[in-house]
């Protein structure tokens, strides 16, 4: 049995000059402060109070889609054999390699070399799905500014809109885009989808206009297709072709508005009174409010 008492001698050597070095800051603690470790003890006491305050003052809600902290807890980690890919430039791509779900940092070289955060569904109709707009509990204010509106807002795991230069990028430059929007009626919970084969915006100098949609399938009615070649208005910019003031103020949204609207799910939520709901008017009718909406891209199958 000499090979356990070899190693119990290593140790108990290491044991002593641990303990040797830890008796000569204690001295060195002692020799200066007359009560060893006191002012580290303090000093570490601060540091714990700074700590804490700069938790408290974190407020995860201020946080848009564009001011992302760097270490967001809402982005899900690439498993490693994802990770030698480089930027992936799209949900289709991020999902067939993760399988999965998730928020993923997604890049578009030809509109920004940053990437951003989406909400990537890879479950619904087959998956592929970018997440784009959502509505489920009121939270955030819609009532926004086309600056606003430009940008994106919003959480993106909860209410938020991904903003109009990326719905630009995402449907110009990773060819044909189905849309496909999810809603729930307010009233008796009626679920219902509308999904369009072809999706298209222009840019902010063309006003962000409905291109196209394509064809339309789906159980809850086409309440776009009506505003196939309007621009997008916001209240502090009219773009529609209403004579008398800007839909964006008098439905209280933000839209491809005409005269004004057979939809609005950018709209006042839980709003019943007159077309200033987040309606889709063949499903919810001009007196109702969406309790739910979502919105979501892929690229055209087939
Ligand atoms: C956190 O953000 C919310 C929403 O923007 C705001 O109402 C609230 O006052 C903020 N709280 C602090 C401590 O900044
Ligand atoms: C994006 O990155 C590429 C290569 O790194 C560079 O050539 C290009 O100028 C960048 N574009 C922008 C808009 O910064
Ligand atoms: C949605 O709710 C409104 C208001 O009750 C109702 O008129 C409409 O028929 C409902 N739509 C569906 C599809 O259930």
């Amino acid at each position: 049995m000499a090979k356990p008492s070899f190693f119990i001698q290593i140790i108990f050597v290491i044991i002593c000059i641990v303990a040797a070095a830890i008796a000569m800051r204690c001295e060195d603690n002692v020799g200066n402060n007359g009560l060893y470790g006191w002012d580290d003890t303090k000093k570490m006491l601060r540091d714990i109070d700074d700590i804490k305050n700069a938790i408290g003052s974190i407020n995860l809600s201020k946080h848009t889609a564009k001011d992302l902290p760097m270490f967001d807890i809402r982005v899900d980690s690439l498993p490693y054999k994802c990770q030698t890919h480089g930027p992936y430039s799209s949900c289709a791509e991020i999902t067939a390699c993760t399988e999965r779900s998730g928020y993923y940092y997604i890049r578009i070289p030809q509109y920004n070399n940053e990437s951003f955060l989406v909400e990537c569904d890879a479950h619904t109709e087959g998956g592929d799905w970018t997440v784009i707009q959502r509505r489920e509990d009121g939270s955030t204010d819609f009532y926004r500014t086309w600056a606003e509106y430009k940008v994106g807002f919003g959480e993106v795991d909860g209410e938020f809109f991904i903003g109009m230069d990326k719905l630009f990028a995402l449907t110009n430059y990773q060819g044909p885009q189905e849309l496909l929007i999810l809603m729930v009626n307010g009233t008796n919970e009626a679920k219902g989808y509308a999904k369009y084969d072809s999706f298209r915006i222009a840019n902010e100098v063309e006003k962000y206009k409905l291109i196209r949609t394509g064809q339309y399938t789906g159980t809850a009615g086409d309440s776009l297709k009506g505003h196939i070649g309007a621009k997008f208005s916001t209240k502090d910019q009219d773009n529609d072709v209403h004579a008398e003031g800007n839909c964006a103020v008098l439905y209280m949204g933000a839209w491809w508005y005409t005269k004004c609207h057979s939809s609005n799910l950018n709209g006042h939520y839980g709003d019943k009174s007159y077309a200033k709901g987040v309606d889709w008017y063949s499903f919810t009718g001009h007196h109702n409010s969406l309790v739910y909406a979502k919105m979501m891209l892929r690229r055209k199958r087939g």
